[in-house]
Order: structure tokens, then C-alpha cells, then sequence
């Protein structure tokens, strides 16, 4: 069976997460929409939902999180998580990773990768993760991409 995937995307800062998904869209012909536009529950005809989107205060984009929440039942879906962040880690997901698995979302994976951060003070130093996501970063958010892609729907 062929897998209809879909990113939702939300990138503020400098564009980081948006070149990540841009390399995963391109890549694998995927469409990128914005949680703001498309309604909920039209977004489950993709069986496999890619949440894309910078880190803002230890948290996905609230617009990410509002979107998900106004998701129906989601039972026989699969969901991916992946963040650009100045600090990156797998913790700044939990909030979303909690709505999804509520919703009855299977998690195929979850990728956190550095991005170019110049936010508050961190602007009088140039910023931190300069270049980054660079292209070593795009290429594992591919490869992510295509792992996670296997597993579905087994
Ligand atoms: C308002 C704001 C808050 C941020 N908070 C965090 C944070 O809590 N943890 C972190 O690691 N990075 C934080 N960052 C850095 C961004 O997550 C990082 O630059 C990310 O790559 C931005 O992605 P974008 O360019 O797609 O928006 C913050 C950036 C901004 C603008």
C-alpha cells in the first residue's frame, strides 16, 4: 500500500525548520501545509502526519499544539515529530507527543536537530548553531525520514 504523507510546518525564527522540511518535501514529493490553514480534520486523509517546527520556550509552536489538539480521533494514523532548537532534545516534544498518543496516533519517530538560534541575549554573541541545520543535517532528516516511512503500516 502506498503511504499519503504530509508535513505541517511552523518556522519563525530564522527558517531553520522550514529547510528541513523543504528537504524532506522535495525529496520524497511530500506536500507541506500550514496548521493555520488547513482544518483539522480535513488533515487526516494522510495517513502519516510529520509535525515539523522550531522550539519556542521549551515547547513545539503553540499553533502546532492547537492544531493537534483540535484533531479527531486519529486511531489507524501514524504521526512523526521533528524540531529544530539551539538546545536540541526530544524533551521539547513531550507536550505534542501526549496530544498525538491521546488522539490514538501510532509515533513512527521523532528527530530533534540544531538550528541557528539568535534569540534574547544570544544575538550580542552572533547567535549559537551558526549554519546549522547544515547539510548533514538535512541528509539525517531524510534518512529519518525514509526509516520511518518503512514502518508504515506494519
Ligand atoms: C522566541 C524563541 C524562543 C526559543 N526558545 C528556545 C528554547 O526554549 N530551547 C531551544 O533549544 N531553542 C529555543 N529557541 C531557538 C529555536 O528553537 C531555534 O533557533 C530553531 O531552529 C528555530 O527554528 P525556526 O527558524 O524554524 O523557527 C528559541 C527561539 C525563539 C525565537
Amino acid at each position: 500500500m502506498e503511504i499519503n504523507p504530509a508535513i505541517l510546518l511552523k518556522s519563525q525564527h530564522h527558517g531553520n525548520t522550514e529547510r528541513v522540511a523543504k528537504a524532506i518535501s522535495e525529496e520524497f514529493g511530500i506536500p507541506i501545509l500550514d496548521p493555520l490553514e488547513i482544518p483539522p480534520e480535513e488533515a487526516l486523509r494522510f495517513d502519516l502526519l510529520l509535525f515539523a517546527s522550531g522550539i519556542y520556550f521549551w515547547n513545539l509552536h503553540p499553533d502546532l499544539l492547537y492544531f493537534a489538539k483540535k484533531l479527531p480521533p486519529a486511531r489507524g494514523k501514524a504521526a512523526a515529530i521533528i524540531s529544530t532548537a539551539g538546545l536540541p532534545s526530544l524533551r521539547w516534544h513531550r507536550n505534542l507527543r501526549g496530544i498525538l498518543k491521546e488522539k490514538g496516533f501510532r509515533i513512527l519517530g521523532e528527530l530533534s536537530l540544531p538550528g541557528y538560534d539568535t534569540y534574547g541575549v544570544l544575538k550580542f554573541i552572533g547567535g549559537i548553531r551558526r549554519g546549522r541545520p547544515g547539510e548533514e543535517d538535512l541528509k539525517k532528516a531524510k534518512e529519518f525520514f525514509a526509516f520511518i516511512e518503512k514502518k508504515w503500516p506494519s
